[in-house]
């Protein structure tokens, strides 16, 4: 083993860990990846850091299960560390998401998806553009109140979650109920610390129970979703149990804000640490869908998956054996230079950004991808157009604990001059 492998070995050890210094900063990483073969194994677990292999993997669902929280390597040596309290804990918070669509595998998995699918088809995400558009005006002028703000409070973690919400029937007014959960669970990475574990447990508990009180009303009064429609029409139909049913609340309300809060945020800071791109989109803000790719490919709001090998599988002549926890490297593959050219340059112009892997691959792409890229597109073209002055505070950020999930707690802003309020005559 040479003295670079040893190092990337320890930063990756880091990287997994959420250690802070590491996750403000793990593209080095990710791309040094890239000269060191196929895959690299840190720990426990094997990373696969290749574009073409990244996709492989993820399309592979024979050989590659979606049930890492219970099982494969790295899952058997958390639970070998934890005490019989957590333990039990580890045990209950998996059985459960084990129903998520997102970590099921097979005929399970198929039954969700296709379930939910049909509220997420891109048709009925563009009914919602709308009250997207409403909401972004009016978290704007609340925005407005201040000369300046912190936007990730302000707008970028609201957006997403008040459409989740509208579609989950969950009163607008219980969000908060709703971002305290997901912070907890979002800090649970699979168990490895048990202080967090414990705190997701009790979270998701209560979590649970709210959900099933939220059910409950829309059994007897459905708002009108399309999502719910969906929802009650399979557990009517017993094509879900009431468990799979609450499962599927749950991981949508986690999953439907947190990870478009970080594009929004991140791809915001990242646009005003290259302000010639930030002039780009100002000058034409129709490119915003573009620019969502783009920015998708550069801040991968999810940096990694995660996979367990069910039989030993060979890539290039080296094997990931079976049981083998995988690191499947979302972020790595996003910067690989045989797709894109000059990976590390951010340029809204870029042919080939949608190549990029961000909604995964496969028969768990992302289901919100739609949604994610309505509210991305809604966001920075309002930015764009009515405050191409605003200042960002790029130095000085704070990082969110769960390095995988990578997104800024908080993010000061000042938004200037509001274009849309001065006379066109004025400009
Ligand atoms: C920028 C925002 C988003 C990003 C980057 C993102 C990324 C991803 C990725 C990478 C996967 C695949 C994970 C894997 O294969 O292991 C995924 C799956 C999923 N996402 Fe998203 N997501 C985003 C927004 C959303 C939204 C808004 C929702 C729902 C409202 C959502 C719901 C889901 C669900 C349910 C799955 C599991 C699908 C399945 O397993 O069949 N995501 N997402």
């Amino acid at each position: 083993m040479t003295d670079t492998d040893t190092a990337l070995r320890e930063s990756l050890e880091l990287l997994f860990a959420s250690d802070p210094d590491v996750r403000r900063d793990p593209w080095s990483l990710w791309e040094a990846l890239h000269a060191h073969g196929r895959i690299f194994r840190v720990g426990s677990q094997v990373v696969v850091s290749r574009h073409a292999d990244v996709k492989a993997t993820l399309m592979d669902f024979e050989r590659f299960s979606n049930r890492w929280v219970e099982d494969g390597s790295r899952a058997a040596e958390i639970i070998a560390s934890l005490n019989p309290e957590q333990r039990a804990a580890h045990a209950e918070i998996s059985a459960f998401e084990s129903m998520y669509v997102s970590r099921s595998d097979g005929e399970q998995h198929d039954r969700l998806r296709q379930i939910a699918h049909r509220a997420f088809t891109p048709r009925k995400i563009a009914e919602l553009r709308q009250s997207c558009d409403r909401y972004a005006d009016d978290l704007i002028v609340a925005m407005l109140e201040s000369d300046e703000g912190d936007f990730v409070d302000e707008l970028a973690y609201v957006l997403p979650l008040m459409l989740i919400a509208d579609m989950l029937g969950v009163p607008q007014g219980e969000r908060d109920l709703i971002r305290n959960w997901s912070n907890r669970l979002g800090l649970n990475r699979g168990g490895s610390d048990p202080v967090a574990l414990m705190d997701a447990h009790v979270a998701l508990g209560e979590f649970r129970a709210y959900v099933k009180d939220v059910i409950a009303v829309n059994r007897r009064a459905p708002v009108e979703s399309n999502l719910i429609a969906a929802l009650m029409d399979a557990s009517q139909d017993q094509r879900m149990t009431a468990d799979e049913l609450a499962a599927m609340f749950v991981v949508l309300l986690f999953a439907g804000h947190e990870t478009t809060t970080n594009l929004i945020a991140t791809g915001l800071l990242e646009l005003h640490r290259h302000p010639d791109q930030w002039r780009v989109l100002c000058e034409a803000p129709d490119m915003a869908p573009q620019a969502v790719e783009e920015l998708l490919r550069w801040v991968s709001p999810i940096q990694w998956t995660l996979r367990v090998a069910v039989e030993d599988v060979d890539f290039g002549g080296e094997t990931i054996d079976a049981g083998s926890t995988v690191a499947v490297g979302i972020a790595a593959a996003n910067r690989d230079p045989l797709i894109f050219d000059g990976p590390a340059r951010l340029d809204l112009r870029r042919p080939e950004a949608k190549a990029h892997i961000a909604f995964g691959f496969g028969t768990h792409f992302c289901l919100g991808a739609s949604l994610a890229r309505l509210e991305g597109e809604v966001a920075l073209r309002k930015l764009a157009t009515r405050f191409p002055d605003m200042e960002v505070a790029t130095e000085g950020l704070e990082w969110q604990g769960n390095a995988l999930l990578r997104g800024l707690s908080s993010l000061s802003i000042r938004l200037g001059r509001d274009q849309q309020s001065i006379p066109a005559q004025a400009i």
